[in-house]
């Protein structure tokens, strides 16, 4: 997944908008940017484009955000959408490992509710919106075969934390901000989850975004949020390894393919070992998925 784009599930025209938007996720959202009059409202419209967009050959795919799990709203959020067979449920606030077993038992039930295989719908969580979250970034592996994707948030914890600004005059996020970046990459890693960065709020500066993408990408990110269709063909430029990117990797891969017994190769005068094979796998097998 490069670019997951987020649309407010309220909204018909936005959600007539995204399908066509090349975004390779949508979220179709029912927390933040829904009012609490708009919840049933946003259900009723999730659902029925699951069902108008859920068949259709390629697809992005069709994930949708729900509630937290102490708003009190999610098992209604899950009732709604859980029959028209989302992808995944993306889950905010995650405070840990704890928060993906608690929603995948609630799939679970809803799965064998609905006829539909167990595990079929994925999870990613959102994972640094609180300050007891930061804390339990390693605590994701081994919860659960559905979680996907780790991302992190700056705007919640800015309000959790009470941080005046989470950028400096530069636009780049501040320390605290950093950490939780940080963590979340490497949280994800550990648990074998795809790392996804963070949304670009100021969706006019397309500049920005880019940057921004650049340094994500630089530090190990799969991919990023979006919250404004144009910012989606930044995000796929970016995310997209270039055909150099490509031939690199492939040449590590083949240099350690031919000589099978070595442990550390010379390739244009740079040392290789198994972190790069690894790092040129997991590049290949990014542009395969
Ligand atoms: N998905 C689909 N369509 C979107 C969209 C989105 N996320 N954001 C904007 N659009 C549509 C608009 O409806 C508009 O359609 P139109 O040309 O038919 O009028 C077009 O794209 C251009 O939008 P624009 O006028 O530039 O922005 P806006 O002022 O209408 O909307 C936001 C700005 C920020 C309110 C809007 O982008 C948005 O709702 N983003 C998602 C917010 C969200 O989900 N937040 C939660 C996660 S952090
Ligand atoms: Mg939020």
């Amino acid at each position: 997944m490069r670019s997951l784009l987020f649309v407010p599930a309220d909204s018909e025209k936005k959600l007539a908008k995204a399908f066509d938007a090349g975004a390779d996720a949508l979220i179709l959202d029912l927390e933040d940017s829904i009012s609490h009059a708009n919840k049933p409202l946003a259900r009723n419209l999730a659902h029925a484009f699951l069902v108008a967009h859920g068949a259709k050959p390629d697809r992005p795919l069709l994930m949708v955000r729900v509630n937290a799990l102490d708003s009190s709203l999610t098992d209604d959020d899950l009732d709604a959408v859980v029959p028209a067979r989302p992808d995944a449920i993306v889950l905010p606030k995650a405070e840990g490992g704890t928060d993906v077993g608690d929603l995948d038992a609630r799939l679970k039930s809803r799965e064998a509710a609905h006829g539909l295989s167990e595990g079929s719908i994925k999870i990613m969580a959102i994972a640094t919106e609180t300050a007891r979250a930061v804390f339990n970034l390693g605590t994701y592996q081994g919860v659960s075969k559905r979680l996907i994707a780790l991302t992190w948030g700056g705007e919640d914890l800015s309000a959790a934390i009470g941080a005046q600004t989470n950028r400096d005059e530069n636009g780049r996020y501040t320390e605290p901000f950093r950490l939780a970046r940080s963590l979340c990459l490497f949280g994800a890693v550990a648990a074998d989850a795809e790392p996804i960065d963070s949304v670009f709020p100021a969706f006019r500066d397309l500049e920005g975004l880019r940057r921004e993408c650049e340094e994500a990408l630089r530090d190990g990110f799969t991919g990023k949020m979006a919250i404004h269709p144009a910012q989606v063909a930044v995000i796929n430029e970016i995310f997209t390894p270039t055909q150099a990117a490509i031939a690199a990797a492939q040449a590590v891969v083949d240099a350690f393919a031919s000589n099978p017994a070595a442990g550390v190769i010379g390739l244009g005068g740079n040392m290789l070992d198994r972190p790069h094979l690894i790092r040129a796998r997991r590049l290949l097998a990014r542009i395969k998925s």
